[in-house]
């Protein structure tokens, strides 16, 4: 990483911070992330390991030493934030107390946490093509989903005052009856944020773009991730054409940059699918002061490549992989902060 972009980054995400320590500091247990240095991302916990976005993966990554603890939330019909990839209970995850696995999703929204917390989703559904691509998954029957509450108290238990939560709403614009509105999902979460003190360890991310808007004008010192999928039938930003994802947002109106989109919508960092990137974009990326951490590289050929063009951060189901390559091309490794789940 050339130094002086590293310095940039460094001021540019120092830029971010409030200027004097904020006073739930103390009670948050942090002290400063390591601003400016590379963003070693465990996604989902690294679900390539353990159960996906369980106590169980965070903990393996504490306990290994990453910089960010990637996940996804969800809100239950009673109001908390539970923490899950899908919109709701996952077949190919959630056993019922009769130990079979759900046939269909069945959305946060109409469940309480009560409810959520009878499922096991400590294995991946046997058979299926999702266990195929995570063959060293270590199943951990009995595992819940958390509540983010339960994943700030692991991430207190662990002591480590370094570690930043990277944070996505899960919310999708084409199914508004599968979760909660974006006001009512933002403000459920920057609730949860504010009375646990932890709004100065997280990023919000999200695809759409529509919570980060929110985000910016009710907590403008929260950063803000712009995700970015470009290519495929998950794609959320178009370079020709409006998108529902995009709160108004459009590439098209930016010379067709979906950077320059992003810094218009007042992003802090840009999250592109990797595949997505090359120097040129990084460097427009950099030009307009956006860090860039892309996902989900799990192959370490991949990392190294993407080191080497200059990306901030990498999003990865492998953070033992990624610190392996990290340590290989020089990059200073976060400290592991062991802790059971
Ligand atoms: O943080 C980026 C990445 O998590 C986005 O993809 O589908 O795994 O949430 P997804
Ligand atoms: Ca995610």
């Amino acid at each position: 990483m050339p130094a002086l972009r590293a310095l940039l980054t460094g001021l540019f995400l120092l830029s971010l911070m409030p200027a004097s320590r904020p006073a739930n500091s103390e009670a948050s247990g942090v002290s400063s992330h390591r601003l400016g240095s590379f963003d070693i991302e465990a996604h989902r916990g690294g679900r390539a390991l353990r159960p996906e976005n369980t106590l169980q993966s965070f903990a393996n990554a504490l306990s290994m030493g990453v910089d960010t603890l990637e996940l996804d939330m969800g809100v239950t019909r009673d109001g908390v934030v539970v923490v899950s990839h899908e919109r709701g209970l996952n077949p190919d995850l959630a056993r019922a107390p009769d130990g079979k696995y759900i046939p269909a999703e069945i959305p946060f929204i109409k469940l309480t946490l009560a409810q959520v917390k009878q499922y096991d989703v400590g294995q991946i559904r046997p058979g299926s093509a999702y266990a195929a691509r995570f063959p060293e998954q270590v199943a951990i029957p009995g595992t819940r989903i958390p509540t983010l509450a339960e994943v700030f108290d692991l991430v207190r238990r662990s002591g480590d005052r370094h570690v930043r939560l990277n944070i996505e709403t899960k919310i999708d614009p084409t199914h508004p009856e599968e979760s909660l509105d974006p006001q009512h999902f933002v403000a459920a979460v920057l609730d949860l944020l504010r009375r646990e003190h932890f709004s100065d360890r997280v990023m919000i991310q999200s695809f759409d773009w529509r919570t980060l808007q929110l985000v910016q004008k009710q907590a403008p010192e929260i950063p803000t991730v712009y995700l970015t999928e470009q290519s495929g039938s998950d794609s959320n930003v178009h370079t020709d054409a409006a998108s529902v994802w995009t709160a108004g947002f459009e590439p098209r109106d930016h010379g067709g940059s979906v950077p320059r989109a992003i810094k218009a919508a007042g992003g802090k960092i840009w999250s592109p699918d990797y595949a997505d990137v090359d120097a040129r974009s990084i460097a427009e990326a950099h030009q307009l002061g956006l860090p860039v951490i892309v996902w989900t590289v799990n192959q370490p050929e991949d990392m190294a490549r993407l080191i080497d063009m200059g990306v901030d951060g990498i999003i990865s189901d492998r953070p033992d992989l990624l610190r392996a390559e990290a340590a290989r091309k020089g990059l200073p490794l976060p400290r592991p902060a062991p802790v059971s789940p």
